[in-house]
């Protein structure tokens, strides 16, 4: 697929399908759109008319008109006093699915600019495609790609934007690898081919690369993470990967996703009806994003330091398995009570959090499908977010906005820390079920002594078994635009 920011109107643009973004408001036609209406020979009333068109965002209908356009399509924005990006992004996706589906190869965009800027109506617009358009065929036998008749792409009356055309396409990138990592099979995607896609990231984009085998780790005294690698026979493999712009960094920040390339529950087996085990795979979804925003942000090349960090393994069964109430010592010396090998996620977060924090960087933020409990809180669509830090936790919410994904503070509140209180140790690493997902949040909080820190609970919007817009069912890739926009914004 080709992007191009064209200075072409939707008066003077000919191709396969042109799509004409409608606010509630731009009905009855006037205007630019009646000339259009009049270019169409009077179709596009009709096509309003006929279809009952109110603008509604998500509605579409598209007309027939031959000649210079070949289908002229209109699609629904809304109100415009609602519009935003996320309904931009919406809305291109509908556009381009529609003209898929119209077996169009060439498509015209006519959208209206949000706030004054043309820059990041161009990039939104773009991401919206992009991530529509994306289909992941490579676990079935027929390859045969659905989305090959779309190829050119104009956005009308954004003449110029390609730098914007750009970053969508460097973002879409680092989605697309979340996804493509998150949908791939806990027999493809294990901690060794995760380690091997961050030397493949280092490669490509000239990031380092550093992988800690178990034997360093050790060294590092990472017994929590260790822990739960203990049943697996794939080794564990501590990523760190690192990107360096060139000059001084205006800022450093360090990004760390849990790397769980299958969670079985370990002894505390995940059985029953509910506990899904078989989607299991999407527990590394945390640092698929981290990988994701790497592969972004070396394309884009911000003035800014980033470490892009995931402890990997899997918890699994064997007769090396860490028992129900094993004591594991972290690296930072805090000894940890296993009551629940199931509440794995955070024994790796705790040494994968303590090895960033000495790295000294301004801010740190993990990404993890921590808790079922987050997904009974805030449902499929909407992250948790749990920070000490109001200034961090303000910016990652703005972040997320812009990006369209759906964050939502959480409070982090500290008497709960007694739910994880522990006669033997410093603590145990499972609460009662109650506010289950702040205490695994007060847990990780153990392990931050020194940097500015967040937590995202990502367990709920990582995997989606509903056709939302430009999010096809399945993996999301969920927190690679948040993370990107939010390391464009740090100052
Ligand atoms: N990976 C799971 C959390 C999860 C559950 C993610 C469902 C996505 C969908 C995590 O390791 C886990 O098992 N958490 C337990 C914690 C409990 C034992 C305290 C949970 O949420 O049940
Ligand atoms: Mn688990
Ligand atoms: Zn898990």
């Amino acid at each position: 697929m080709k992007f191009v920011a064209a200075d072409k109107s939707c008066l003077t643009w000919s191709g396969d399908c042109l799509v004409v973004g409608l606010s509630e408001e731009s009905l009855p036609l006037t205007g630019l759109l009646s000339n259009l209406n009049e270019r169409a020979s009077g179709l596009l009333q009709e096509l309003i008319d006929e279809t009952d068109f109110k603008a509604k965002a998500g509605s579409s209908a598209v007309i027939r008109v031959g000649g210079e356009i070949r289908k002229l399509a209109i699609v629904g924005l809304g109100a415009s006093e609602d519009l935003n990006l996320e309904s931009l992004r919406r809305a291109a996706a509908v556009a381009a699915k529609l003209a898929k589906r119209e077996k169009c190869a060439s498509l015209g965009i006519s959208f209206p600019i949000w706030n004054n800027s043309p820059e990041r109506t161009t990039q939104t617009i773009a991401e919206g495609v992009t991530l529509a358009m994306h289909e992941d065929k490579r676990f079935k036998s027929d390859t045969e790609s659905s989305t090959a008749g779309l190829s050119d792409i104009s956005l009308l009356d954004l003449p110029g934007y390609e730098a914007d055309l750009a970053k969508a396409a460097h973002v879409c990138d680092g989605v697309i690898l979340a996804r493509e990592l998150v949908a791939a099979p806990p027999n493809v995607v294990t901690p060794v081919t995760l380690a091997e896609t961050a030397a493949d990231i280092a490669k490509d984009h000239g990031l380092t690369l550093k992988v800690l085998e178990q034997a360093e780790c050790e060294a590092l005294g990472m017994g929590a993470y260790l822990g739960v690698a203990m049943a697996s026979d794939m080794p564990p493999k501590f990523i760190h990967l690192t990107y360096t712009p060139q000059g001084t960094p205006k800022r450093k920040l360090a990004l760390i996703g849990k790397g769980l390339t299958f969670d079985s529950g370990g002894l505390n087996i995940k059985a029953g009806a509910g506990s899904m085990i078989e989607l299991m795979k999407m527990d590394m979804g945390g640092a698929a994003a981290v990988l994701g925003a790497a592969k972004a942000i070396a394309q884009i090349k911000p003035d800014v330091e980033v470490h892009f960090i995931s402890a990997a393994t899997e918890n699994m069964i064997s007769g090396h398995a860490m028992h129900p109430g094993d004591i594991l010592t972290a690296s930072n010396g805090k000894t940890i009570e296993v009551n629940n090998t199931d509440a794995e996620g955070r024994l790796t977060l705790a040494d994968a959090l303590v090895y960033a924090d000495k790295l000294g960087v301004d801010a740190m933020v993990d990404l993890a499908t921590l808790t079922g409990a987050c997904i009974v809180a805030l449902g499929n669509d909407v992250a948790g977010l749990f920070s000490p830090n109001d200034e961090l936790a303000e910016a990652l919410a703005q972040a997320a906005d812009k990006a369209g994904e759906k964050l939502w503070r959480m409070p982090m509140e500290d008497k709960y820390f007694d739910g994880l209180k522990s006669i033997v140790a410093d603590m145990k690493n499972t609460g009662p079920r109650p506010g289950g997902s702040i205490t695994a949040a007060l847990f990780l909080k153990q392990f931050v002594k020194d940097t500015t820190w967040a937590h995202m609970d990502i367990a709920g919007p990582v995997w989606s078994e509903k056709d939302n817009a430009y999010n096809n069912p399945g993996a999301t890739g969920y927190g690679v635009r948040t993370l990107v926009q939010w390391i464009l914004e740090s100052h």
